[in-house]
């Protein structure tokens, strides 16, 4: 008992000294440029009575799902909802997971067997980075975006192959060279997955993400969408063939061994795909990105400006870092740092999210405030 909390101590103790020690707050600022609420759903009382309206059709509703999917926890509503959401994004199936993280588990960790492999790009989300470490297939990464590092690991690689991008990068909001990359999986027989978490409601029609946008959906083998995000809800959706979603009901354990998420989540889910498929929403966050990035180019930062609704302003170490999003926060303006080992040594940030919330006046005084940090600073 002593020596595991003389562990536990110290391994927290090297945290704080490298400036990375994680804590959970319950501040909240004026000005949101921090959560993943794109859309402004997770806020909408127009997406609450969608919900309240959606619920009120459940028959048999019942506030727990009361076991798994494969017990009792399926209902004929979810079921609906999976082909709604298929159908929107032009997919055979899709099957719901509990979270995002249980998807990308789920799916990595029961896909690649002993003798095949899987590759990644170095930047992917870490539930991505799990599921694959999940397995026994030969694990390898590839330079963010490097089609030449990609075709040199796909010349290599053995048994099945499976190539892993995000169309969005989480913490860099730069987008995947989708094209390019199918065609290279397709030159190798390899299999691409691809997390559409951050293009949701931000790219394709209606926001049905980068994939469809691109005209990829028959060029990739599954994708997986996250609810979390820009959907203002909770959970995520693997999409690709009848026979792939056949096999996570089998061989998926993040599906098989949790109980399913309650009605009311996937009421909430529905009903944020009802707001996407009655109104675009695209035109409104690429205004407002289209704003950010004109102001910013206005200013005298040297700040690197991306096409999705997440923007980095990049600093040399955590403490650059935090100091920023303080001063930030201490103006009402909530935007958060992204740390090592979060993010790679030498590349934390500052994570801001655009939403179709932000004003003009909250956007322009951001860039000032980071102007004036950056001079002073
Ligand atoms: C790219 C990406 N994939 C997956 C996830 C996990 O999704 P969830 O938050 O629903 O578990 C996230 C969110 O943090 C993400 O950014």
């Amino acid at each position: 008992m002593d020596k595991a909390e003389q562990f536990i101590k110290d391994r927290l103790k090297a945290k704080t000294e490298h400036g990375s020690l994680r804590k959970l707050s319950t501040k909240s600022f004026a000005v949101d440029f921090s959560s993943n609420d794109y859309l402004g759903f997770a806020r909408s009382s127009e997406l609450k009575s969608v919900i309240e309206d959606n619920l009120s059709q459940i028959p048999q509703y019942k506030n727990g799902s009361g076991g798994s999917r494969l017990l009792s926890g399926n209902h004929m509503f979810t079921e609906q909802t999976e082909l709604l959401i298929a159908k929107f994004h032009s997919a055979e199936s899709g099957l719901i997971f509990n979270s995002g993280y249980d998807a990308n588990l789920g799916l990595l960790s029961s896909l690649a067997q002993r003798g095949d492999t899987i590759i990644s790009d170095e930047f992917i989300h870490a539930s991505l980075i799990d599921g694959a470490r999940l397995t026994h297939a030969n694990r390898y990464t590839f330079k963010h975006n490097s089609i030449i590092d990609l075709e040199a690991k796909l010349s290599l690689a053995k048994g099945n192959v499976y190539v892993v991008v995000e169309s969005v990068y989480s913490m860099d909001g730069d987008l995947a060279r989708l094209k390019e990359i199918s065609d290279l999986c397709k030159k190798y027989h390899a299999a691409l997955i691809v997390d559409e978490a951050h293009a949701l409601g931000i790219f394709g029609d209606h926001g049905n993400g980068l994939v469809q946008h691109l005209k990829l959906e028959n060029s990739v083998f599954a994708r997986i969408v996250t609810f979390g995000k820009a959907l203002g809800a909770h959970g995520a959706i693997v999409l690709g063939s009848k026979i792939l979603r056949e096999y996570l009901i089998n061989y998926s354990r993040s599906f098989i061994y949790t109980t399913a998420a309650p009605l009311h989540n996937i009421a909430v889910i529905k009903s944020g795909y009802d707001m996407l498929i009655e109104t675009d929403y695209t035109a409104l966050i690429q205004d407002r990105i289209q704003y950010y990035t004109e102001v910013a180019r206005a200013s005298s930062m040297p700040i690197s400006i991306g096409k999705s609704a997440i923007q980095t302003i990049l600093y040399h170490n955590n403490s650059e870092a935090k100091n920023a999003a303080e001063l930030l926060q201490s103006t009402g303006l909530d935007v958060r740092a992204i740390l090592s080992p979060t993010v790679p040594e030498g590349r934390e940030r500052l994570r801001i999210c655009l939403h179709t919330f932000n004003t003009d006046k909250e956007i322009k005084t951001l860039i000032d405030t980071l102007s004036s940090i950056q001079e002073h600073g």
